[in-house]
């Protein structure tokens, strides 16, 4: 495996699945359902809701949601089912960029292509904008109806225990506990796992969900979405070195500014694009079960690998 694994990138198997057009269709179904479950800016306070609004529709890639459709349609599911779902997904990444981004944070002014939300709204509507869209997440959520092997209640878990204190936060908190410090392989690993994969996992899973899938299709998803998860994170630390910030839509090289623990400081460049091919390989071999229904899902793990933004 080592030796193939360290061979240039994974072929693409589903060459023939036309991902441009995929990726802009469904990013519209996404920006559709978004647009009904954020409240109108003119609803008062209306300062918060154009903050909510302001970073949602920022331009964002809609990766996570997108997985999400792609998810249920794999399982042979509806993907108009898995919408709501999606969107509480997107809701919480932008939230957690909002705050990512805060002065507290990675004091980053740029942010999909635009002045971060704080740099427009100020500190205080920045952090209760993050803390609305958390919010509003678990609202949407809320709504669905559930499915015969996932209750509402179980959806709602999933969601918190991406979200929570040992996921999400605690990838964040172990990220600015590590700046300025040379940390083992293993502990950027599990920062990864928390502050990345987590979410991006949970996308994969709640799409399977949606579809009623079986244990073991949740098992191959999981799988799959924690490798993708991985490879995702280890990109975003390449880019930050290799790309420009008009590229990026926000602040390029701001990692080694920050002395952040990242991949590329750690192990190098080019072991880094090695990794994230390793990784995206295995993702990749998580969706054999799925056949034909995983074509969107591979494609659309190949795309991560290959992005420049
Ligand atoms: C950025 O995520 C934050 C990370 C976890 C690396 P994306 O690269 O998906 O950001 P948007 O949603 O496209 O802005
Ligand atoms: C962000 O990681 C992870 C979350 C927001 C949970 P980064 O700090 O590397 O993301 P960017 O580079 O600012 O988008
Ligand atoms: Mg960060
Ligand atoms: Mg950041
Ligand atoms: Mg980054």
């Amino acid at each position: 495996m080592a030796a193939r694994d360290a061979q240039s990138t994974p072929p693409n198997t589903h060459g023939d699945f036309d991902l441009q057009r995929y990726l802009t269709e469904r990013s519209r179904w996404v920006d559709r359902g978004l647009h009904r479950f954020l409240p109108p800016q003119s609803t008062r306070p209306s300062t918060i809701h154009r903050a909510m609004r302001y970073s949602v529709f920022a331009g964002g890639k809609r990766i996570r949601p997108i997985l999400c459709l792609a998810a249920a349609e794999a399982c042979g599911g509806d993907p108009e089912e898995a919408l709501p779902l999606a969107c509480a997904i997107e809701c919480i990444h932008t939230y957690s960029l909002v705050h990512d981004d805060l002065p507290a944070m990675d004091n980053d002014d740029f942010r999909r292509g635009r002045p971060t939300c704080h740099k427009v709204f100020g500190e205080g509507i920045a952090v209760l904008a993050g803390d609305a869209l958390l919010t509003l997440a678990f609202e949407i959520a809320a709504q669905c109806r559930g499915w015969p092997r996932y209750p509402p209640e179980r959806i709602i878990r999933e969601l918190a225990e991406a979200a929570g204190s040992r996921q999400l936060i605690a990838g964040q908190v172990a990220d600015l506990e590590s700046e300025g410090k040379q940390i083992p392989l293993w502990q950027l690993r599990y920062i990864h796992e928390r502050k990345t994969s987590a979410l991006l996992c949970c996308a994969v899973r709640l799409g399977g969900m949606s579809a009623n899938c079986t244990a073991r299709q949740l098992e191959a998803l999981t799988r799959f979405g924690y490798h993708v998860g991985l490879a995702f994170q280890v990109i975003d630390d390449i880019l930050d070195v290799t790309q420009t910030s008009e590229k990026l839509g926000k602040t390029a090289g701001k990692d080694v500014k920050a002395r952040k623990a990242t991949y590329p400081a750690l192990v190098g460049l080019e072991r880094s694009r090695q990794i994230a091919q390793t990784l995206t390989r295995r993702a990749f071999a998580a969706l054999e079960p799925f056949g034909r229904k995983a074509a969107a899902l591979h494609a659309l793990a190949e795309f991560l690998l290959r992005r420049d933004h």
